[in-house]
């Protein structure tokens, strides 16, 4: 079958022209403009952990506290640099992606599917017969916790970096939750104890060199889903986030990871932090590969409802949203395909 091939495999068949179903439709290209780089309206927030040091010391909390909280309010996004976690997990976290991408197509496709409860799908895009547009990208998922694969069902090629990088960003999104708790004026432990990090999926996205980038979109517009993401780019860059309606740049920062506040994390902040669209541009550079951890709930919780956090709401601020199971809430979302604000109004 072809398509297994994947955007790999037609990048590797050096085309020179794009092919059509890759076009993306002028209203999803040019939606909004990108802001110009170094215009100061428009600087990415970049938050400095000082490697740990705020857990003993008040005072670096603190002001970590108010910049996270600050992020998450008005860009649903910024990136943690000097963070702790490992800078040579993360460098070997992506070089496992491209071991992967690499492999001989008849390797790749046993894991090839479209089948979203299987615990290792590899695919060219999400949902083939929905999206609105075919993205220039080859990506393969695991879900890692709380109900991990058996370790033979992972890629060898990955499979202990895979594991050891879903152990290590659990820890590390335990440590997010508390500023982000403290940042919601909440005790640190509060995220936490509702759940939020207990379920991660991983995702590898990998972008061949495109021989023409301006027609196409490696990932479309599109919010995430859960509590929150946690991204890794490389030197390549790409990834861009909706500000004041403009496309932002992510500088790209191999040993920076990027926080990004998802729907879910929306609602229960009762609209304090927000959740973004964003979206990946290719290049005629490449291949880019980048690393997503997503922190959310699975279906296997599906009775579990969240809604606006009670200390949150109040006489003078109401709830904005009206509580939803797991169930619905996915289900929802996954049927909204890669535009899940609209679902969130909704709820409203
Ligand atoms: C995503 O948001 O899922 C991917 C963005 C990226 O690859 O930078
Ligand atoms: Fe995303």
């Amino acid at each position: 079958d072809e398509s297994k091939a994947g955007v790999k495999g037609l990048a590797d068949a050096g085309i020179t022209e794009l092919p059509r179903f890759f076009h993306a439709p002028p209203h999803l290209l040019h939606d909004y403009p990108t802001a110009a780089a170094g215009d100061p309206n428009f600087v990415f927030p970049v938050i400095d952990l000082e490697g740990g040091a705020w857990e003993q010391d008040p005072g670096k909390r603190k002001r970590i506290v108010a910049e996270i909280s600050d992020a998450s309010a008005n860009w649903g996004f910024f990136q943690v640099v000097n963070h702790g976690f490992p800078a040579s997990l993360v460098a070997e976290m992506k070089a496992g992606a491209h071991r992967f991408f690499e492999l001989d197509v008849d390797e790749k496709k046993q894991y090839y599917s479209h089948d979203m409860r299987k615990k290792v799908v590899h695919h060219s895009n999400l949902n083939i017969y929905t999206v609105p547009t075919i993205n220039w990208r080859d990506t393969i998922m695991f879900q890692m916790a709380p109900d991990p694969p058996e370790p033979e069902e992972l890629p060898a090629c990955c499979r202990d970096v895979v594991t050891e990088y879903s152990r290590e960003i659990l820890k590390f999104g335990e440590l997010l939750f508390q500023l982000l708790s403290e940042a919601l004026g909440l005790k640190p432990d509060h995220l936490k104890e509702m759940g939020c990090a207990e379920g991660v999926n991983l995702l590898y996205n990998y972008y061949p060199a495109c021989p023409q980038p301006e027609l196409t979109l490696g990932t479309t517009q599109h919010a995430d889903v859960g509590f929150i993401s946690l991204l890794v780019q490389d030197h390549i860059g790409g990834l861009q986030v909706l500000h004041r309606d403009h496309w932002v740049d992510v500088p790209p920062d191999s040993e920076g990871i990027v926080v990004n506040i998802a729907n879910l994390l929306q609602v229960m902040s009762n609209d304090r932090f927000t959740s973004v669209k964003h979206r990946a541009l290719v290049k005629s550079v490449g291949p880019r590969a980048s690393v997503v951890a997503f922190f959310g709930v699975g279906y296997a919780s599906g009775s579990r409802v969240y809604g606006p956090i009670e200390e949150l709401v109040s006489e003078e601020n109401p709830p904005r949203y009206r509580k939803t199971t797991v169930e619905d809430f996915l289900t929802q979302s996954y049927k909204q395909g890669l535009n899940g604000m609209s679902f969130l109004d909704n709820l409203r």
